[in-house]
Order: C-alpha cells, then sequence, then structure tokens
C-alpha cells in the first residue's frame, strides 16, 4: 500500500476536486454524522479559548483553512450570530470544485451573512492574503494531513494570528498505542469506511488515500512539538472515538516567541 507521503501535492488537491461533489454524503453516511458532531466540539471550545485570552466573541477575524465545503466555516458562522460577531471570516482551500460547492452552500445558507466571507484558493502554506497577526482564530478540520509542506502551513498560522489567537486542529492523527476498541475503531475509519466510500463516490484512488494519509501522517506528540517550535503553545487536547480523531488547541504564545 502507498503511503501518504508518495502522493503528490497536485494529485491531492484533485483528488478532492473529484470527490467533491459526492463528499457530503459520504462522510454524513460513513461517519454516522460524528464528523459533525466533532466540528461543533471543536469550535465550542476553540471560542472558549478565544474568549479566554480576547475577553469577548466580537468582531472576530477567523480563517477556515482546508474548508472544503464549508461546514466548519457555516458551524462558526452561525454559532457567532448567536454567541458573538463576526468582522470577517476566510474559506481557503486549493480545490476549486471544493469552493465552488461552498459557494453554494454559503448562497442557500448564509446569504445574510455573505458580505463577511471571502472564499480563497489558496494551501495553506501560503496565505498571502491575509495579514499578519491579523485572526483571533485559525480552524482546520480533517485538512492538515493533506498539507505536504506542513512546516509552511503552520508557520503561516503563527504568522497570521494575533498574539493570544488559536488555532484548532481537528484530525485523524497516527496513534500506536490504541488499546482494543481503539483498534476496532481504527479499523473501521482505515478498512472498511474507504471501501464504502470508493462505492459510494466511484473513486477507488481518492479513498486508498484516506487510510495512507493517516499511517503517514504525524502523532498529537509530534504535532505539539512542531507547533511549539513556531511558537504555538497546545492549552488543550480532546480525543474522540477511542484516538480514532483528536482535537488539538494551541494559542499563539504572547511571550514574544513567534514566526513574525
Ligand atoms: C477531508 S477535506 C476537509 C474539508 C472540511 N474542512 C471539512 O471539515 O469537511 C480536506 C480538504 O483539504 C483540502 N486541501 C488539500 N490540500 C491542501 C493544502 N495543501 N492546503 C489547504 N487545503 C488543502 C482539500 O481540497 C479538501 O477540501
Amino acid at each position: 500500500m502507498k503511503s501518504g507521503r508518495d502522493f503528490d501535492q497536485k494529485k491531492i488537491i484533485g483528488m478532492f476536486d473529484a470527490i467533491a461533489p459526492t463528499y457530503d454524503t459520504t462522510n454524513r453516511l460513513l461517519s454516522f454524522k460524528q464528523d459533525e458532531k466533532w466540528r461543533k466540539d471543536a469550535i465550542t471550545r476553540a471560542l472558549h479559548w478565544v474568549y479566554a485570552f480576547k475577553g469577548d466573541l466580537q468582531n472576530l477575524r477567523i480563517a477556515d483553512v482546508a474548508c472544503g465545503t464549508a461546514d466548519m466555516l457555516l458551524h462558526l458562522v452561525r454559532h457567532l450570530a448567536q454567541k458573538g460577531s463576526l468582522e470577517r471570516i476566510y474559506g481557503i482551500d486549493p480545490s476549486l470544485e471544493m469552493l465552488r460547492l461552498a459557494q453554494e452552500k454559503i448562497a442557500r445558507r448564509a446569504q445574510e451573512h455573505a458580505t463577511k466571507i471571502s472564499l480563497e484558493c489558496l494551501e495553506a502554506r501560503e496565505l498571502k492574503p491575509i495579514e499578519s497577526q491579523s485572526l483571533d482564530l485559525i480552524t482546520i478540520a480533517y485538512g492538515l494531513r493533506n498539507v505536504l509542506d506542513r512546516r509552511a502551513a503552520l508557520g503561516e498560522f503563527s504568522r497570521t494570528l494575533k498574539k493570544g489567537g488559536v488555532l484548532v486542529v481537528l484530525e485523524f492523527m497516527r496513534c500506536d498505542q490504541r488499546g482494543i476498541l481503539g483498534t476496532l475503531a481504527h479499523c473501521y475509519t482505515s478498512k472498511i469506511l474507504p471501501i464504502f466510500g470508493m462505492l459510494l463516490s466511484r473513486n477507488y484512488k481518492a479513498y486508498a488515500y484516506l487510510p495512507a494519509s493517516i499511517e503517514g501522517f504525524i502523532s498529537v506528540e509530534e504535532l505539539e512539538d512542531e507547533l511549539s517550535a513556531v511558537g504555538l503553545e497546545v492549552v488543550e487536547k480532546r480525543h474522540y472515538l477511542y484516538k480514532s480523531a483528536s482535537c488539538i488547541l494551541a494559542v499563539k504564545n504572547t511571550q514574544g516567541r513567534s514566526c513574525t
């Protein structure tokens, strides 16, 4: 089997272009809607930390990186419409097909907030249009695994976050010690889910890539070290479904050690 590192970045983005039309349905069916639950939990926790450092949730500037069809972005918009306010939210993704679907979903579900939403066709490693130290929150859900130049991307996250700004990574991290239930859950995500994914999307390569990319990815502890190297300090870690997925929350340190 190929490892995640055997795929090149262009091909990975091309795979997401190809599976974009079936992405949402496949996700919901195969995760029994758990993907939604974990996204919402990650947002609640992230906003808790934003509040802790900023003191309120008003006029937030946010980037949802690897935004795909805008699920995370739309949860954030809805949440802040009730419990705070948005100045701007960027949806960043290099897949034009994903962004096209994101645009359609925003038009259907959040038309009244559309002027505050900017979709940008970009990779995580180069967030040029976003000014340094301008963001209160960056979210990246099920996306970091696909970013091959992770070091550059984490550097960009550190550059664009304000001091005290929050990064939340929701991801299927590599885990070497899972226990029995964890092994069963991992078996589902790495063996069974790709088979159904292939059948639903009719795209063998994209769903063979999923388990390969998890195996080739880093562990939570390794990510913690990489974050620390760019001045992002992990403040909370949550694991879901016996460590099948993890949510890592980090804050740009306020002591001045950063990439900017
Ligand atoms: C599994 S989807 C996740 C989408 C969305 N965040 C969600 O929660 O459903 C992964 C996304 O990562 C994007 N992606 C792939 N390579 C990327 C890169 N180098 N930088 C940023 N995003 C990337 C893909 O286009 C795809 O939309």
